[in-house]
């Protein structure tokens, strides 16, 4: 069959094979020699047809070769049509292979790039809160150094006022131990003062001379007592420190300006008591 098809090209050979063959018979044996002899005539056409098939065989035979070799190359090249087709399917599938990779390439890669974008928003934000941070930082610590300046500065004056205060604490003691020396010189002053005085009361002069002389001598013996408790009053201050270290509550009050007006008041009390009396009784 496939052969068959190979052959209809070369179809058209036929009809020109016929003609030539048709030619060969009519130039050969001529008329007059038929009627000469005609067995020599038959033997002549025969002789003529037999050329002729040979003549037409050697011609079939090549053009059979010349078919054998167009339809060893027709197979020839189906032969490199098939590889042809299967290289172009093979290429094909290739193709499309790398059309589905690259589909999935370009997915990839557009989902890199969106990660690359989002990274590079991410990136941007972090610089911003850096430097947000950043400057906050700075801020926070020219406050604080700010702040310790302050705070030198407030313990420098501290410190200057805590040296004054120290001192004026030093004026003050030494104003208050010249205070308490001046209280004790004065108190004696006034006290022996108050003593001359009362010899020297106009008040006296009004009552009895036996009451006056009586009143004198009382005086004079006060005067002589008095000066006995004068030279002995640093040993009544001795006395009255020690009494009141002795109990544990009179302790914490035994104190050099509380001994010394204690015993300056139990000498004045008896006598500013007995003047007092007195002087109500002279005056009523
Ligand atoms: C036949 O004819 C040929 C020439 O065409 C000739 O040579 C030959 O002798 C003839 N034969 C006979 C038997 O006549
Ligand atoms: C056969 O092929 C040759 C060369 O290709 C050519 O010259 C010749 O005429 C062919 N014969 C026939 C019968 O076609
Ligand atoms: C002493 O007497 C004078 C006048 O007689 C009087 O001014 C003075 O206040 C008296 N002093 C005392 C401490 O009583």
């Amino acid at each position: 069959m496939r052969l068959l098809i190979h052959l209809i090209p070369f179809l058209p050979l036929f009809p020109s094979l016929f003609s030539s063959l048709f030619a060969l018979s009519q130039t050969t044996c001529s008329p007059q020699h038929v009627n000469d002899n005609d067995d020599n005539s038959s033997l002549c056409q025969l002789h003529q047809f037999q050329l002729k098939i040979d003549h037409l065989e050697s011609v079939l035979a090549e053009s059979i070769q010349n078919l054998t070799e167009k339809i060893d190359r027709i197979e020839e090249r189906e032969k490199r049509i098939d590889d042809m087709t299967q290289k172009i399917h093979h290429l094909q599938s290739v193709l499309s292979t790398l059309k589905g990779d690259s589909l999935a390439t370009d997915e990839r890669l557009r989902a890199l790039e969106e990660e690359v974008r989002l990274l590079w928003a991410a990136s941007r934000k972090y610089n911003f809160d850096l430097h947000v941070l950043e400057s906050k930082a700075q801020d926070a610590e020219d406050r604080l150094e700010t702040v310790a300046s302050q705070a030198q500065k407030m313990a420098d004056v501290v410190t200057e006022q805590w040296i004054q205060i120290q001192r004026l604490e030093q004026a003050l003691h030494i104003t208050q131990m010249r205070t308490v020396r001046v209280q004790r010189q004065l108190t004696r002053c006034i006290f022996l003062k108050f003593i001359n005085n009362l010899s020297d009361d106009p008040r006296l002069k009004t009552l009895g001379p036996n009451f006056r002389s009586y009143f004198s001598r009382a005086l004079h013996q006060f005067k002589r007592v008095f000066a006995e408790f004068k030279r002995s009053h640093h040993e009544l201050q001795h006395f009255i420190k020690e009494k009141l270290e002795k109990n544990e509550f009179t302790a914490a009050l035994a104190n050099e300006e509380l001994v010394f007006f204690m015993a300056s008041a139990l000498i004045t009390f008896p006598v500013m008591s007995a003047w007092m009396l007195l002087s109500s009784k002279l005056t009523n």
